[in-house]
């Protein structure tokens, strides 16, 4: 949530601080800011609202300084308005912050501070920060001394960049839990929340850990522990292309997200998988006396990583017969969930930033689970946290609601399962089939692309309505939960999704005439009871679309959306795109901005 840059170099900041804002918009897009210092005094710029507004800020465009720092913003603590958007200032207009993350005990740091005779002027728990650092600036007289000592007094979590008219070729970095990069490229130094921001000027990157401070000058960079000792860091090359956070030509980052499913996936299964091979995986070392000595699997992650696990559960059961459970981290952190060494938890983050799902890996290797992260970001927090960690290599994912990470996460997760069946000399007729039908998931995937233009039509029907619900049974019920979040974020239309068969314990009193319902029928086994359960909605009234692998023509239903048939534990990777493409043709047909749906941030780093 929120993001960050900051550039110091040769050339004019205001214009890389905008343009890196422009590029973490899907961080947090309620108001926006850049501070810079200009003849020695700290300029700061800012509104609430979109980046492109500061454009329209009297001055900004003149700005001439070659240091900055910038901000776009999600609202945790206090409105959007201009006083609460970042940067913060102190009360002398020396040192200017901005800061992503949350200072839980910022009302008494506050509380502290008016008595020494502070004054604050915004609702944000932020700007407890600059007035600490002006606090001990006065005995320190170091910007780096003072933004440590001042760190030391905050709780929660941060990721912060100070600057000060007083060392005004300077920017001080320190990061507690919220993700921070610093860009090389010769003398130009840039810092960002997320490396898409300045991946246009450099791909040599230093990953910050939690309890770094970082000192950027004109000529050097110097990078420091919590007490300040010294450290040295080492530069990773980030592979990703500028190119693939472009929107290439797609009006939208989501539609261009969806489409890119084919090469997503390959990419995942890249050399994890070959014709007539073994599944590979040279991240992690599990061998088959650790897999015979657990009895039990938990995957952990929040939202659709959630519902990709809730997908893998079904492999890995059926697979490994070892008992897999599937929980949202920010229950599981809490519920002193019962898991020992005989447990391998598995956590699934894109961002791999996630505050909850961090927080539950720690948990569960506090109890002495070997945990495995899933992630599509080198370098993020959870990869440092857990024992093993497998990329799921879908490239940058940048439109808030999350579609070609989900089926990478879904790709990756089955091929670990028959990685550990293999290992587990589990061998089976079925896991040769599902090997070879991942192979083929790429150009099964883009027949299913194929539906754009009759879901497109569809969306024109429905995009009016207030409801809509989504059922299935087994496997297709884990599409249903991804399907109805994807529709609601995005199109605001209220959605729910249920297990075909609960829907007469309840839910059924909701339908109604006209209403839309979609099913998903995929399971060979289930379809004559999922389409019993279509008939009762129908009966009250009901419009039912079904989205299915399977000829279900002679139903009545209103419509049929047919993808590519596969194995069933599969078919959640082809059921999931007309569904995909749904949400976003009924966002775009009520002109919504499908990338950055309102209330929501790509990376969620507060609980
Ligand atoms: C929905 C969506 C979210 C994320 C969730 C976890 O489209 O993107 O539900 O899946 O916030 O995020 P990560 O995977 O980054 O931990």
């Amino acid at each position: 949530m929120c993001g960050i840059v900051g550039y110091i170099g040769k050339n004019k900041a205001n214009e890389i601080l905008i343009n890196g804002l422009l590029k973490l918009e899907y961080r947090g897009y309620d108001s926006a800011g850049i501070a810079v210092i200009e003849n020695n005094e700290i300029v700061c710029k800012k509104d609430k609202g979109r980046v492109r507004n500061l454009y329209n800020l009297e001055g900004i465009n003149e700005l001439e300084s070659t240091i900055g720092i910038a901000h776009t913003r999600w609202a945790t603590h206090g409105k959007p308005s201009m006083v609460n958007a970042h940067p913060h200032l102190d009360n002398h207009n020396t040192f200017a912050v901005v800061h992503n993350g949350i200072i839980e005990n910022y009302h008494e740091l506050r509380e502290e501070l008016i008595k020494k005779g502070y004054k604050f002027y915004s609702e944000t728990d932020t700007e407890v920060i600059p007035n600490l650092v002006n606090y001990y600036y006065k005995e320190e007289k170091d910007l780096l001394k003072a933004v440590n000592k001042a760190c030391k007094d905050l709780k929660g979590s941060y990721a912060i960049e100070v600057i000060s008219k007083d060392e005004p070729d300077k920017i001080v970095v320190a990061r507690k839990d919220s993700p921070m990069v610093i860009g090389v490229a010769g003398n130009d130094k840039y810092v960002a929340s997320d490396i898409p921001a300045v991946l246009e000027y450099t791909r040599d990157f230093y990953l910050l850990a939690d309890g770094e401070f970082v000192e950027l000058t004109r000529d050097e960079i110097k990078f420091y522990d919590e007490d300040l000792n010294n450290i040295e860091k080492k530069i990773e090359k980030i592979e990703w292309s500028e190119k693939a956070t472009s929107k290439e030509g797609y009006e939208d980052y989501m539609l261009k997200e969806i489409y890119e499913q084919p090469k997503s996936i390959r990419e995942t299964i890249g050399s994890r998988l070959k014709e007539n091979e073994k599944c590979q995986f040279d991240d992690i070392e599990i061998d088959k006396n650790y897999l015979q000595s657990i009895n039990k699997i938990k995957i952990v992650a929040c939202g659709t990583a959630m519902y990709a696990g809730l997908v893998a559960k079904n492999t890995f059961e059926r697979l490994l017969k070892i008992d897999t459970e599937v929980d949202v981290a920010s229950e599981f952190r809490y519920r002193d969930p019962l898991i020992d060494e005989k447990t391998l938890a598995i956590f699934i983050s894109q961002s791999g930033e996630t505050a909850d799902t961090i927080a539950a890996l720690k948990l569960a290797k506090h109890k002495k689970c070997k945990t495995i992260a899933v992630s599509n970001v080198i370098g993020s927090s959870i990869t440092r946290e857990a024992h093993y960690t497998i990329y799921t290599h879908a490239g940058p994912e940048i439109a808030v609601a999350s579609t070609k990470a989900y089926t990478s996460q879904v790709v990756l997760l089955e091929l670990l399962a028959i990685h550990f069946a293999e290992v587990l000399e589990n061998n089976s007729e079925e896991i040769e089939t599902l090997k070879d039908e991942i192979l083929q998931l790429p150009k099964k995937v883009e027949e299913a692309l194929k539906t754009g233009e009759e879901v497109k039509e569809l969306a024109n029907e429905i995009y009016a309505q207030k409801d809509v619900f989504f059922i299935g049974r087994g496997i297709d019920f884990t599409v249903t939960k991804e399907a109805s979040l994807k529709l609601k974020e995005i199109s605001y239309i209220h959605s729910d999704a249920y297990q075909a068969g609960e829907l007469k314990h309840g839910p059924i009193a909701l339908i109604e005439n006209g209403i839309t319902v979609i099913g998903i029928i995929s399971d060979k086994k289930l379809v004559k009871k999922s389409v019993s359960n279509l008939q009762e909605v129908i009966t009250r009234g009901a419009n039912v679309i079904v989205v299915t692998d399977k000829d279900l023509s002679k139903y009545n239903f209103k419509k049929i959306i047919k993808v590519p048939e596969t194995n069933k534990l599969l078919s959640p990777i082809l059921t999931v795109i007309p569904m995909q493409l749904l949400a976003y043709y009924v966002s775009k047909a009520k002109g919504l901005d499908v990338d950055k749906p309102r209330n929501l941030a790509k990376s969620v780093t507060v609980e």
